[in-house]
């Protein structure tokens, strides 16, 4: 589904990734970990087209996209939530939500929402809530619910659980699972290697830009929990 091919990233004289190639295929979750300032985010920005690559090519179900827009690769089925849990503090739950899909209208989006409030129950009680008054957990959930809103083929997640109580570790680990159960590809990075180990089934440690190990997740295990904690 997802096809980076020697990928070369560099912010002025700041080289940020250094020939990374990886693949995921249809409901695949590949887990990207690696310590601060590895290159994770830099990754999945270029994935989504925030930031241009040097070199390398990026193929999205057999299309090179490497030089799309952004709102083009969006419309391809690429979703994307932020690191840092970012909504719209001062708009409605369901408001930040449904801006993830400002193609769908009238039933087809009152159907999106339905679906996601069945994944995640408390998206119907707190609708009316501005998203800023909710809890850390409460706020990522719905991050990630606004970029599946737009029922992506690939969703990119950049530290779903950085900060986060073990309540919503869980609630997002049944979200992914519930994605893979319907062919999502997900890319998560995670500095946070313990919990996300128990939900991807292929992983990448990237140190410096480059990859250093890559395999099922419980073969690379040993070497992701050792990069927690650099
Ligand atoms: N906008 C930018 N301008 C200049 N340098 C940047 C920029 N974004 C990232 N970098 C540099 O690129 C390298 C990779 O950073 P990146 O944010 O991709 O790492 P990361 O693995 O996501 O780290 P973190 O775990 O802290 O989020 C680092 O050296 C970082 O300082
Ligand atoms: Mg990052």
């Amino acid at each position: 589904m997802l096809s980076i091919s020697d990928l070369h990233v560099a912010y002025g004289g700041t080289r940020a990734l250094d020939g990374v190639s990886l693949d995921i295929a249809a409901g695949q979750t590949v887990l990207l970990v690696g310590a601060n300032g590895a290159g994770k985010s830099s990754l999945i920005n270029t994935v989504i087209g925030l930031v241009k690559a040097r070199s390398g090519t990026i193929s999205f179900e057999g299309r090179e996209i490497t030089s799309l827009d952004a709102d083009v690769r969006a419309r391809l089925g690429i979703g994307y939530s932020p690191e840092g849990r970012r909504v719209f503090p001062t708009m409605s739950v369901k408001d930040n939500v449904l801006a993830g899909a400002p193609q769908l209208k009238g039933q087809e989006l009152s159907r999106r929402w339905d679906y996601l409030v069945a994944a995640f129950g408390f998206l119907a009680e707190r609708q009316h809530q501005m998203a800023g008054q909710l809890s850390g957990g409460q706020q990522q959930l719905v991050a990630i619910a606004r970029a599946m809103c737009g029922a992506p083929k690939l969703l990119l997640l950049d530290e779903p659980f950085l900060g986060l109580a073990p309540v919503w570790i869980e609630q997002i680990s049944a979200a992914v699972r519930r994605m893979q159960n319907e062919g999502i590809a997900v890319l998560m990075a995670e500095q946070m290697a313990r919990p996300a180990l128990k939900i991807a089934h292929y992983g990448h440690v990237l140190r410096s830009g480059v990859i250093r190990r890559s395999g099922p997740t419980a073969e690379i295990r040993g070497e992701a929990l050792a990069e927690e904690y650099l």
